[in-house]
């Protein structure tokens, strides 16, 4: 299997490893980013696991020109696997157009761009965000889509949306929706892993910085929620099992072996874990004593999600083989594995 397959946002944490995966598969990997969220050091990382150099496109997606001429070079791609995106939930908040702009336009200038090539098989990511706080858990893919709280959350129903429609109207498009549940973990290597800007705002890098000593003590927001232990619950899936989602769904398109020619897919492992339940399997994992306390609820949050991942199971054959665990020892390898490359830079 040779064909060429443009990763967006393939620089990035979830589409780095899927980069990887794809190559590991054989498939010829164009990556486009714009380095807004990522460092172009993560092409030597995937070049490392991968022993193959990505193509790397600098592009930026909300640059219509640039999306064009991104096809004119490449115009043998066959499947798009789209990561690029804002994804901060606070800042999307604070400035609502920015969000807008990139996570639509994007979108809507790739899809301009294969409708003139006339097909196309497309990968979307969106989030179990559009499920808000579902009434029932496990959840599955027909729990109705909540109000966005965000405008970030709203970026990704209006992205489903928008898929939806031109499935509908062009014959021969045809796309997955993947709702990813709470992505964690790195490559197994420590070559590659997430690497957020400034203070994370997510829970285990949060986590791993503390360990580290960058970050005095962890704030668990709340611990009054209905739930057995009082903290939130989620589903954190490792990023290794989602980046192979990601293959799986794209191998069902390019081999007609979708159901419909727009479909919907939750990417978690089933399971929910509290907060606190996250803090003790870190200890325990890595030995390190974590340093923490209860702090406020935070703005937005809800009280537990999990996915219902029957359909994922059935239809992509698909199932997350790996656990809470090995999901946190990989984050606290590279965790450790940045720290030094910060130290060698000094
Ligand atoms: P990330 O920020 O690490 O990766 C996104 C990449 O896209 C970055 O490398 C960034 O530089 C690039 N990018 C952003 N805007 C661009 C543009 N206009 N042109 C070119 N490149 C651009 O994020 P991630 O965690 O890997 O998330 C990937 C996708 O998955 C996003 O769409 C995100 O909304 C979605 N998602 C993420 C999570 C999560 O918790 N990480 C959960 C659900 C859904
Ligand atoms: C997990 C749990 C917090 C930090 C977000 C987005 C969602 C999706 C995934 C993109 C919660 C608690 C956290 C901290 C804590 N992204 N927490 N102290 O909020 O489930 O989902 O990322 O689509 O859209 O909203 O993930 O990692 O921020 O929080 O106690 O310092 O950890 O309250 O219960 P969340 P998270």
């Amino acid at each position: 299997m040779s064909s060429k397959i443009l990763v967006t946002g393939g620089l990035g944490f979830i589409g780095s490893h899927t980069a990887v995966a794809l190559q590991e598969k054989g498939f010829n990997v164009v990556i486009v980013d714009n380095l807004s969220n990522s460092s172009v050091d993560v092409l030597g990382g995937i070049a490392k696991i991968t022993q193959k150099d990505p193509v790397f496109e600098n592009r930026d997606l909300r640059e219509k020109q640039h999306v064009k001429e991104l096809f004119e070079k490449h115009p043998d791609i066959e499947g798009v696997i789209h990561f690029a995106a804002s994804k901060a939930v606070g800042e999307s908040v604070e400035n609502p157009l920015l969000y807008y702009e990139n996570n639509i336009s994007s979108l809507v200038y790739l899809l301009q761009e294969l409708k003139q090539k006339g097909s196309a098989n497309f990968i979307f990511s969106s989030s179990c965000t559009v499920y808000g706080q579902a009434d029932e858990l496990p959840i599955s893919e027909n729990a109705p889509v909540k109000k966005a709280e965000s405008p970030y959350g709203n970026t990704k129903q209006i992205g489903e949306e928008i898929l939806a429609d031109t499935c509908k109207a062009l014959g021969d498009f045809k796309a997955i929706a993947l709702r990813y549940f709470n992505p964690i973990g790195a490559h197994p290597s420590a070559d590659i892993g997430e690497l957020p800007i400034g203070t994370p705002q997510n829970l285990i890098p949060f986590i791993t910085q503390t360990a580290i000593g960058k970050r005095e003590e962890l704030s668990v927001f709340g611990d009054d929620y209905p739930t057995p232990d009082g903290t939130c619950i989620r589903d954190y899936i490792h990023v290794m099992d989602l980046a192979r989602a990601h293959v799986v769904a794209l191998e069902r398109l390019l081999n007609g072996q979708e159901k419909a020619n727009f479909e919907i897919f939750n990417l978690g492992t089933g399971k929910g874990n509290s907060v606190m339940e996250v803090i003790k399997t870190f200890e325990k994992v890595t030995g390190q004593k974590l340093p923490y306390r209860i702090a406020d609820r935070r703005e937005g949050d809800i009280t537990a999600a999990y996915a219902d991942t029957t359909k994922a199971n059935e239809d992509l054959k698909w199932k997350a083989q790996l656990g809470l665990d090995e999901a946190l020892e990989s984050a606290w390898k590279w965790q450790k594995e940045v720290q030094r490359r910060e130290e060698s830079d000094n």
